[in-house]
């Protein structure tokens, strides 16, 4: 039965489920997922538990950077469906309950958009190129990149243009980046400087010029298309690299791969301060569309006081914590991250979300499996010389997960985490797909282990991600490996203690519960030696919470186990384990 949609601040406490749609589920056999794929679905997300879906990208997009490369904002790629295909996923969700969230990605479009071809067809100093960020060339004869800045995906950040023939450098035709000296000149008669423009990511990905007013009219007009068709938020893409710094300085990362994050207290590219005005402007879009809309930024920067400014009352409702992902599974550090989060968010009246893997990251059951994961980014694979227990992962991860549900707030879940779905190491270097990979020779691994498509029916090809390929090649865009059918769906629901019942009990009684509006209170740690303490205790409403990141088996208060993310001992927590108890 369909429960009635929750009104008011329903994202403040909100379970939020991250499809990535091209490894969701696939309808019609071509190997990749789609819009039709995730409406058939959206039954087994309702009996998982969660309150919402977060699509990632389905926009018509080339598809260099898994559909973060947008062509045309206001359409579907023919990859994923139609227009007509997501009013009826809207539709579908929305009567089971679910609201519905997509990407929206304001930094850069694909070099595919019409705008970047007419600003590429356009002359230096145009309107089109204004759309952008197009500068001209530092050398005599600007054969030199504007500053010294990288890509995020690794090379330079800047492209050149040739203006001889109007055509892009070579790095636009797929090429990795030149380096600056190996790029030539604009040739002896151009009457200008060279130009290159700017991509904090993908050649293929052109950031745009926010100083511009008609990049601003273009994303609110994007912001209203969707809200009249009906969606509930945006997952706002690198919000917090819109606005670069003015004369665009150089700037020199520090060698532990701050280029990705944003630690540092300026960074040209990250976290200035006008970012916050396209926030206010948009909050008064969506409030145009009544007080249930919300935004999301995913916004890389620390420390958390400084992040809390983007959910200020009348900028985004939420924003990803990534310094709680970012945590290892280790009591002194959890207690800080989760008082530092309620301390940052409380002080502006935002909730604190939580989440522990999405499509960019290592897969948490991997990714704790680890002795010391490598950079944001970086991935894994078989080169790599970090090598997961994957016993110790999922059991840290079911522990984590029970821990994460138990917090107030919002949480995030990405797709496959509740069948325990391992990251795939073992992907051949053909198959990867990647910018990051292919950006950097292979030297990164990148993103893709985390993107394997979902396996949903053991017995059946691919896991019953789609139909048989209808070209009869491969299965699916990316391979799922040969033990996939064991995490299947079918082979784990209604089945006791499989991780995907262990997600749907952890869901309804969190829900049953209210621990995410409760206000969490710790009590002291009930470690036998508790000069080190290995374990975090707090209580919500009726619930003790006992998480148990240490080796040692420790006693369990006395009360109803309503949870238990592994086997207990009699009366005993053991190690990496967490248990929530009535009292
Ligand atoms: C963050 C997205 O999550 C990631 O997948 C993408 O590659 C970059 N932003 C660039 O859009
Ligand atoms: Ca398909």
């Amino acid at each position: 039965m369909a429960r009635s949609r929750s009104e008011g601040d329903w994202w403040r406490t909100a379970v939020i489920y991250q499809v990535y749609p091209r490894s969701f589920a696939d309808s019609n056999g071509d190997g990749i997922g789609d819009l039709p794929g995730i409406t058939a679905r959206l039954d087994a997300l309702v009996e998982l538990g969660i309150d919402a879906v977060w699509l990632s990208p389905f926009f018509t997009s080339p598809q260099r950077d898994g559909g973060y490369d947008v062509a045309d904002y206001t359409d579907v790629d023919p990859l994923f469906g139609t227009l007509a295909d997501f009013d009826v996923l809207r539709d579908r969700a929305h009567a089971l309950g679910l609201k519905v969230i997509i990407d929206l990605v304001p930094n850069h479009s694909s070099s595919a958009h019409p705008w970047f071809q007419a600003a590429l067809a356009a002359a230096p100093g145009s309107a089109e190129r204004g759309h952008y960020l197009f500068r001209d060339g530092r050398g005599e004869h600007g054969e030199l990149p504007p500053n010294n800045w990288q890509s995020v995906f690794g090379g330079s950040a800047w492209t050149r243009v040739d203006e001889a023939d109007g055509k892009p450098g070579p790095a636009e035709r797929g090429d990795r980046a030149r380096p600056a000296e190996a790029a030539g000149t604009a040739g002896a008669a151009a009457p200008q400087k060279a130009q290159w423009y700017l991509h904090l990511f993908d050649s293929s990905q052109p950031d745009f010029d926010w100083t511009n007013d008609e990049v601003k009219e273009l994303f609110r007009g994007v912001l209203r298309f969707w809200l009249e068709r009906g969606v509930d938020g945006f997952r706002v893409d690198v919000a917090h690299g819109l606005v670069k710094k003015p004369g665009l300085p150089d700037y020199t990362p520090p060698a532990d791969g701050g280029s990705a994050g944003g630690a540092e207290p300026d960074v040209p590219y990250w976290a200035q301060p006008g970012v916050h005005e396209i926030y206010r402007d948009w909050h008064r879009v969506l409030a145009e569309f009544g007080p249930d809309r919300i935004l999301i930024g995913e916004a890389w920067v620390e420390p958390l006081s400084k992040l809390a400014e983007w959910v200020r009352p009348d900028e985004m409702q939420q924003t990803f914590n990534f310094a709680y992902l970012e945590t290892p599974w280790e009591a002194a550090a959890l207690k800080k991250v989760v008082d530092d989060s309620l301390a940052a968010f409380g002080g502006v009246g935002a909730p604190s979300t939580w989440v522990l893997s999405n499509h960019d990251m290592i897969r948490h059951t991997t990714r704790l499996g680890l002795a010391t994961p490598p950079p944001q980014g970086e991935g894994i694979g078989p080169r790599s010389e970090a090598h997961p227990d994957d016993a110790v992962g999922l059991r840290r991860a079911r522990a984590a997960t029970a821990f994460m549900l138990a917090l107030p707030g919002s949480a995030y879940l990405y797709q496959g985490e509740e069948l325990g779905l391992p990251e795939v190491i073992d992907l051949p270097d053909g198959a990867r797909q990647d910018p990051t990979f292919l950006r950097t020779g292979g030297e990164s691994y990148g993103r893709d282990g985390s993107r394997v498509p979902l396996p949903w029916e053991a017995a059946k090809p691919s896991a019953g991600f789609g139909p048989p390929r209808s070209d009869g090649s491969g299965a699916s865009w990316l391979p799922q490996p040969e033990a996939w059918a064991s995490y299947a769906r079918d082979v784990q629901f209604g089945v006791p203690g499989s991780t995907l019942e262990f997600y749907r009990e952890a869901l309804a009684a969190r829900r049953l519960h209210r621990l995410a509006s409760n206000e969490l209170v710790w009590l002291p740690p009930v470690d036998a030696q508790p000069d080190d303490p290995q374990t975090l205790v707090f209580r919500s409403g009726a619930i003790t919470v006992i998480a148990n990141t240490g080796p040692n088996t420790v006693e369990l208060p006395a009360g109803r186990v309503v949870l238990a993310s592994g086997p207990l001992g009699t009366g005993t927590l053991p190690g990496d384990t967490t248990a929530w108890i009535e009292a």
